[in-house]
């Protein structure tokens, strides 16, 4: 098949590129600012997809079987800072990409995020109410119902969770932004009572391609990691996986900082309807962690501990 991968040079993106060449599949790869191409990418384009004309140039030159849409202004602090920019991209683009998919007979597999949640009830099932408390939870949720109203037989929806892995710039995972943290001489704050399923990036993209091979599944599906835990247990485990002192990070609660009230508390996801129907299988926080590189721009700090 082509497949057509968008945020190719981000941290899920790079995975979809290389599951999907591993598995024998032809890669368009388009990214934007990052110039170097990710590994399997049969081609390589950067285009700022937030200029329609350009996307529907991107989309036609390749003619795909399936576009993987990763492109995103996926940190909650940039949406707020540009909500224009983060509106093209977040929204309008998997709605133009919707179109486009259905104009050619493609589908359209889409990220989604478990930040269309409220965090209250946490365990969320794909058909529970939402109730998103972030502009970026927002601008996603407009995606997800733009995407089924243009396309509903042609697209698959996956919201996801806090994702683990090796990004190729090194700053866009979860144990890559603690050690950033770190290097700056800073001990985080980690809250005891937020609760996320974290899901290797590479696994994500391992379910995103078997999606995009099988046509007998459409709209909304929820992707996770096997385990349900608490930032703070998150960071602990980095500090032990890379031999770090327990210094390092500082232990807080959501309820006792008036600061963070609209942050949600339990955005777990029910993977249960999905992970019943694809061979790739969630993987557990340990499984995670073996994945884990130190990221290169904390290499130096790390090695002279
Ligand atoms: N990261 C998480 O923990 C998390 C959690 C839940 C859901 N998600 C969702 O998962 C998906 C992937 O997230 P991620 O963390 O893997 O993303 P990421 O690492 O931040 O990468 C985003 C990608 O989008 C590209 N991009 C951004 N603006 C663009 C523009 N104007 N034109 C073209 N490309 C543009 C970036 O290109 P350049 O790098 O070249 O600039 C990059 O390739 C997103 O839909 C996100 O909402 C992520």
């Amino acid at each position: 098949m082509v497949i057509l991968v968008t945020g190719s040079t981000g941290l899920t993106g790079a995975g979809v590129v290389a599951s999907a060449a591993r598995r024998g599949h032809r890669v368009a790869a388009l990214g934007w600012k990052q110039s170097s191409p990710p590994e399997g990418a049969a081609t390589f384009q950067q285009v700022d997809l937030r200029d329609e004309n350009l996307v529907t140039r991107a989309v036609f030159d390749t003619f795909p079987d399936v576009i993987i849409n990763t492109a995103a202004v996926s940190d909650a602090r940039l949406c707020e800072e540009d909500p224009d920019s983060a509106g093209q991209v977040n929204t309008r683009l998997p709605g133009r990409l919707a179109d486009l998919a259905r104009h050619l007979g493609a589908r359209l597999i889409h990220v989604s995020t478990d930040m269309v949640f409220d965090g209250k009830a946490g365990h969320y099932r794909p058909a529970d109410p939402v109730n998103p408390r972030s502009l970026y939870g927002r601008l996603k949720l407009e995606a997800e119902n733009e995407i089924l109203r243009r396309a509903p037989g042609f697209s698959v929806i996956v919201r996801t969770t806090l994702l683990t892995g090796n990004s190729p710039s090194g700053k866009r995972s979860v144990h890559e932004n603690l050690f950033a943290a770190w290097t700056r001489g800073e001990a985080p704050a980690l809250f005891t009572d937020e609760l996320r399923q974290p899901c290797a990036a590479s696994n994500l993209a391992d379910a995103l391609v078997e999606l995009a091979e099988r046509n007998d599944l459409t709209g909304i599906h929820h992707w996770a990691g096997a385990e349900v835990l608490s930032r703070h247990e998150i960071g602990r485990r980095v500090l032990e996986h890379f031999k770090l002192p327990a210094t390092l990070i500082r232990e807080a609660t959501l309820k006792n900082n008036p600061a963070f009230q609209d942050r949600p508390g339990n955005l777990s996801l029910d993977i249960g309807t999905l992970s019943g129907k694809l061979k790739t299988k969630p993987l557990d926080f340990s499984a995670q962690l073996d994945l884990l590189r130190v990221p290169l721009p904390s290499r130096e700090w790390y090695n002279n501990l």
